[in-house]
């Protein structure tokens, strides 16, 4: 296997095995429009000859935004926006599919909402202190429905699919970990029913998209949290298999929970050491041992030749690249003339900085305050 190869996951063809992971621009007008300046990003990384490119994450609820400046797909209003983008990213080969979120109590953007936010049950969250309504059944039919109903969205701008966000501590992660979900019916207490409303979310968009359309999951292998309170490796190999089984085509494999009360995130800093990239390799390689569906690693991913070299000696299939691909969207035609070529990417996180985004080795990404957008 290669990493520059052409690959098929469902009918989605990948012209090579390097995916652009899911990152959030800040970059959509105050109710989700796509704006010029965030088009433009999309066209740079459209011409990076990727082999796919996940989006930002995607509201599916007008009354759940996890941050501002996010990209909309909770109305058919969005699907000719979302066409155009698409559109771009085909004309020059790679494939792009739609990462779809809900972010419950974990949100930097609480005043948006109509209706108090969401949680598996009513725990407050520690970094925002917002306590969310445990939802109830038809809280949860609600939230279906709404994945479904950008899934279908999604399909009609032309995406070749979507992914699922259920890492991180957004709402769907929120419900396999024990800390956040308390709940004693049928979506809360072992691993299997904490994690049906994903299960439940991938069959109802299943059976409105057909088979023609991919369907990904992002997932954590572990919360970083305390012992118990947060998902961790064998139970997200069990829902890495659940997932399997309920129709999810690849999974993406991401780590900690962003509310944890650490002070972590899924971005590390400081990879200046080759033995620190890669970081989620090893529990990765377990979870793509358990499943037959291909698997992306994540998280630090630096040098195309070690890549390679996990490509040849695990089960991981795909690699996907934030930061590197917001500092230099090309990076993959340079390593495709030089595959020792170091990106220029410090993992410094300036880039996550609140109300900025950007890069400073950036120079075509100005950087913007929120101020600047208004
Ligand atoms: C500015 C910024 C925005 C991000 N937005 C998202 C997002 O919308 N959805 C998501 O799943 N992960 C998001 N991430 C996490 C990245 O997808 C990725 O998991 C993380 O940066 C580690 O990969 P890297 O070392 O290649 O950057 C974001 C990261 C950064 C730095």
């Amino acid at each position: 296997m290669k990493l520059i190869e052409s690959t098929k996951v469902r009918n989605t063809t990948l012209q090579n095995r390097i995916i652009r992971s899911a990152l959030w621009m800040n970059m959509a007008d105050k109710d989700g429009h796509i704006t010029p300046q965030l088009y433009k990003v999309y066209d740079e990384l459209s011409k990076g000859e990727l082999g796919m490119i996940i989006t930002g994450y995607t509201m599916v609820d007008p009354n759940d935004r996890p941050n501002p400046g996010m990209m909309g797909l909770y109305d058919d209003m969005f699907i000719e926006e979302h066409r155009q983008l698409v559109e771009n990213a085909h004309a020059n080969g790679t494939s792009v599919v739609v990462q779809l979120a809900c972010g419950g109590s974990q949100t930097n953007h609480p005043d948006f909402q109509d209706r108090q936010l969401w949680g598996p049950s009513s725990v407050q969250n520690r970094v925002t202190k917002i306590t969310p309504k445990e939802m109830s059944r038809d809280d949860i039919k609600y939230l279906i429905k709404m994945f479904t109903d950008a899934s279908v969205r999604a399909q009609k701008a032309g995406y070749d699919g979507l992914e699922l966000h259920a890492a991180h501590g957004y709402l769907l992660s929120q419900f396999l970990s024990p800390f956040c979900n308390r709940r004693t019916d049928n979506y809360g207490g072992s691993i299997h029913n904490r994690a049906r409303i994903i299960y439940e979310v991938v069959r109802s968009i299943r059976k409105a998209v057909g088979e023609d359309f991919t369907i990904m999951v992002k997932m954590n292998h572990d919360d970083y949290m305390d012992e118990g309170e947060g998902l961790e490796v064998p139970d997200a190999i069990e829902v890495a298999r659940g997932l399997e089984k309920a129709g999810v085509d690849m999974i993406e494999i991401s780590g900690v929970n962003e509310t944890s009360g650490k002070g972590i995130g899924p971005a590390r800093t400081k990879i200046n050491k080759p033995e620190l990239q890669s970081y989620y390799l090893e529990p990765t390689k377990q979870i793509a041992e358990a499943v037959t569906i291909p698997v992306i690693l994540m998280g630090g991913n630096r040098q195309f030749e070690r890549l390679q070299q996990i490509l040849e000696t695990s089960r991981i299939q795909y690699f996907s690249l934030a930061r590197p691909l917001l500092c230099e969207p090309d990076l993959l035609v340079k390593w495709k003339t030089d595959t020792s070529y170091k990106p220029r990417c410090v993992s410094c996180n300036g880039c996550y900085r609140e109300g900025e985004v950007g890069c400073v080795l950036n120079e075509a990404l100005a950087r913007k305050s929120k101020k600047d957008m208004a």
